[in-house]
Order: C-alpha cells, then structure tokens, then sequence
C-alpha cells in the first residue's frame, strides 16, 4: 500500500510500505481523506528519512476491533499521533467515532486535531457564556475553530488576524470583532480587558495579550507560529489581580483516551450546522509537499485537506 513518508531534507513523498498489523482493540480504516496540520510539517520537516507523519484521518472501517468499536464499513473520524498519512491504518478504537452521513470525508479530516486543540483551549476557560474571549491566529485550523466554539459557548468573541479584515469576514462570521491589519493588536487592547485569550502566535501577540486579561482572565498559551520568544509587562501582569497563563499540549500524557468521545461532542456540532465547516486547499496526497509548503507559507485560508487515493 501507499503510505507519505520523510524522504532527505524534510521532504515529504508518497512510498510504498507495509500493511498496518492490527492489535485486538485496534480497527482497520481505509483512508479517504486527511488534513495537514502546521505542527506535524515542523515535526516532518526536521525529521530523518523514513518517519511517517500524519494526524487526521477520515474513511471507513475495514476491519473492526477485536470487541467493541465500530462494525466494518462504518464512516469514521479519528487521529493518529503519527503515520495516518496512508490509504490503510491501524486505530486504537479510542481515538475515532463514527461520522454523520451529512458530513463529507473532506469536511470531517478538518476536525480532530485543530478541532480539539480549539476545544480543550475554550473549555478550559470554563463557563464562557457572556463572557468576552480573544483568538489569536483566527484565520488558521486551530483559531477558526476556537473563534466558532467560543461563540457557540456564549461568549463574546474578538479574533485577531493579519489580513485585512473586511477579506475575511465571512469567515469569522461568528465572531463578534475582527481585528486585522498591522495594528490588530492595538485595536485588541481597545476592545480588552478579556476573560479568556486562545494564543496560537507567541511573540508580540503574547507579550501584548497578557496585559489584556481580566481579573480572573486565563491566557491559554497553544502555540508559536509567530515566535516562541517573548519578554512582558510583569507589573501590568500581576496588577490584573488573578488573572493566569496556562499551557495546553492536546497529545499530552494520558489524554488521547477522552479525545474520541470530545470528537463526537464537536461532531454533533458540525452534523447539527451550528459549527461550520470550512476546507480552504483541497489537493490529492500525491501533493503534499507542496501543500506543506503552501501551508508554511499560508497561501489560504483554514484547513488544507488531502485526498487520499
Ligand atoms: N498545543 C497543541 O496541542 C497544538 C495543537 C495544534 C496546533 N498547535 C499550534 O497552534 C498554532 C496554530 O496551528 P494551526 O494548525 O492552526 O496553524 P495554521 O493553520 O497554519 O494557522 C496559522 C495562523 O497564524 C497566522 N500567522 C502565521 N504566521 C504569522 C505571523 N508571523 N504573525 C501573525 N500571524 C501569523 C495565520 O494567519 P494567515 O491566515 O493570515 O496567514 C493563521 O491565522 C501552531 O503554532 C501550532 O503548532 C498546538
């Protein structure tokens, strides 16, 4: 079978490889569709030849788990931590649940990890109904889902993005403000203090989203696209009164056993047409390497996702 593996220099290619070997509580899946996702072409790109990336998968049961689990030609969801980049995969059976007839293979690739990363990363602000919530990165896989379930969650939502944001208002229709442009940020402070910041960029954005927080506001810290170095306003920090940062890793210890029934959580949503589905590159996984590079780059908006055979 046909599998993307790191071949010299980062670089990503379709191989030829083994079929998957099953354990008893693993389920076979046929890959029809998968996503491409800005940490896992860091990870392959500084990879050494032979590694097999891949998270997200969408397809259908081939083989169901020992007991339990979806029956054979089910339509499932799930991730891997690696190697779902392959027309066949063996799945734990907590780590899918089985996919709505309304939802395409396509739209439901774009879900599991930028979908939960958004979750784990709004949930943790707690009851967020009326309260007002940033989102940093609110153009990319994470911060689009973030911006949708923190408006579905009852909050206020502010999302920060670099473009202009008139191009990309339907979009983030969900959100109650969109700040764009190179003052973004500023106009952010003016809308502050908030209650709850999803931060995907590091950087300035961090530096400056820290002095942004509420009374009690938490700072959820998931990411660096811009840069992982920042130095901040200490004293404006702590005169906020209470207010946290806190760090978010969705594959960390002993978590990816909760993730498959938070997958069908946002799968209701999306099935329901209360969480829109947005796919914004759609090429075959012969191509890969250039949509990872188009992704670096961020030639498009959202999800890139990959058709699979
Ligand atoms: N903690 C976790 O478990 C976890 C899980 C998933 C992802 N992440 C991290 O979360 C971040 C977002 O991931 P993603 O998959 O959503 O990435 P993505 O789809 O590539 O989105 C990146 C976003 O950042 C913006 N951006 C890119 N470079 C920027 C810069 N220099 N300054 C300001 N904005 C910039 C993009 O804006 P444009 O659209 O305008 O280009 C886009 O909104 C990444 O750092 C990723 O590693 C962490």
């Amino acid at each position: 079978m046909k599998a993307i593996e790191v071949v010299g220099g980062g670089r990503l290619q379709l191989v030829e490889v083994a079929e998957p070997k099953r354990s008893a509580g693993d389920v076979i899946v046929k890959v029809a569709a998968t996503s491409v996702n800005r940490g896992e072409i860091y990870r392959a790109r500084a990879s050494k030849p032979g590694f097999r990336p891949g998270w997200d998968f969408a397809g259908v049961v081939h083989e169901a788990a020992d007991r339990g689990g979806p029956v054979v030609g089910t339509r499932v969801v799930g991730f891997l931590t690696s190697a779902a980049w392959a027309e066949t995969i063996a799945v734990p059976k907590a780590h899918l649940t089985a996919l709505p007839d309304s939802i395409s293979f396509a739209d439901a690739a774009t879900i599991p990890v930028a979908g939960l990363t958004a979750l784990g990363a709004v949930e943790a602000g707690g009851s967020l109904l009326g309260r007002s919530v940033l989102v940093t990165g609110a153009t990319g896989g994470v911060g689009h889902f973030a911006v949708q379930l923190a408006a579905l969650a009852g909050a206020q939502v502010t999302a920060l993005v670099r473009r202009p944001a008139a191009e990309v208002a339907e979009m983030l229709a969900m959100a109650k403000h969109i700040v764009g442009g190179p003052d973004a940020i500023a106009q952010a402070e003016k809308l502050g203090p908030f209650d709850h910041i999803v931060e995907t960029l590091g950087g300035e954005t961090l530096s400056r989203a820290l002095g942004m927080l509420s009374y009690s506001g938490k700072c959820m810290v998931i990411g660096v696209t811009d840069t992982p170095n920042t130095t901040f306003d200490a004293e404006k920090f702590f005169m906020t009164g209470n207010a946290a940062m806190q760090a978010y890793v969705l594959f960390r210890k002993n978590s990816v056993e909760t993730h498959g029934e938070a997958l069908a959580r946002v799968l209701l949503l999306a099935a329901d047409g209360a969480l829109p589905l947005h796919v914004g590159y759609d090429r075959p996984w012969t191509e890969i390497d250039q949509v990872a590079d188009d992704l670096l780059s961020r030639s498009f908006l959202g999800k890139a996702i990959l058709r699979v055979g």
